[in-house]
């Protein structure tokens, strides 16, 4: 199986783990894609969804699912998401896709977050895959700074233009390379506190509640 055919299997693994009638949230990203997709089978079995991406929202539209707003709901039973690195504690590292502000709000809404990723996403120690941070454009060099304090190397994500990526909320992303991330809560927490730091992506304090792992052998289930 290819990674794109083990990301399809826990896509469909995760509707599993789908509540009859909810409202459920939808991450952002090409494991999502299958997850929506798959979704779209049983589109009858769920009230609709909160998504965290423009991209999400108008693919479940496609689909007929029903896409509402995050100010209209209290709480979601479930989120459902992507990751870039996972660890065996949960925590991971999130943004690949550009949606991590909205993949936090998102999750802090959820009462379990369910991860779906293929086998190369499990990691001893994050920070292999560049740490997506998103910021407000005036701090990226203080911010940028700051990690070349840690250890790290922050440069601006571009677009395929070579301008800067700007995020859905219009914020544009610093990529840090070179961080070994041991103690995730620790250095999300820290990140939190730095002038114009959006979101940070690291997922401690958001961690998920179990992953399923797309292997060659079928899908691992990890609790956390
Ligand atoms: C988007 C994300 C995604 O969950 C992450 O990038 C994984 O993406 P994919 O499923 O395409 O491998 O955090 O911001």
């Amino acid at each position: 199986m290819n990674a794109d055919e083990l990301k399809a299997q826990v896509a469909r693994a995760a509707l599993a783990h789908v509540p009859e009638g909810a409202v459920i949230g939808v991450g952002t990203g090409s494991t999502v894609n299958h997850f929506i997709d798959a979704l779209a089978t049983v589109a009858g079995r769920i009230a609709g969804a909160v998504s965290s991406s423009e991209a999400s929202s108008e693919r479940l539209r496609r689909h007929g699912i029903t896409v509402f707003e995050t100010t209209a709901v209290e709480r979601l039973p479930v989120y459902v998401d992507g990751a870039d690195e996972i660890d065996a504690r949960g925590y991971m590292i999130k943004g690949g896709g550009a949606a991590l502000t909205r993949e936090k709000i998102v999750a802090d809404l959820a009462d379990r977050f369910v991860c779906i990723a293929d086998h190369s996403k499990l990691v001893d120690v994050l920070g292999r895959y560049p740490l997506p941070v998103e910021v407000i454009a005036m701090a990226a060099p203080q911010v940028a700074r700051r990690f070349a304090e840690q250890g790290g190397t922050a440069t601006l994500r571009r677009n395929g233009e070579g301008l800067p990526l700007l995020t859905d909320n219009g914020h544009p992303i610093l990529d840090v390379r070179g961080l070994v991330i041991a103690d995730p809560p620790r250095l999300e927490e820290e990140i939190n506190q730095w002038p114009g730091v959006v979101t940070c992506g690291i997922f401690a304090r958001h961690k998920a509640s179990l992953c399923l792992l797309g292997t060659p052998e079928g899908v691992r289930t990890l609790t956390f």
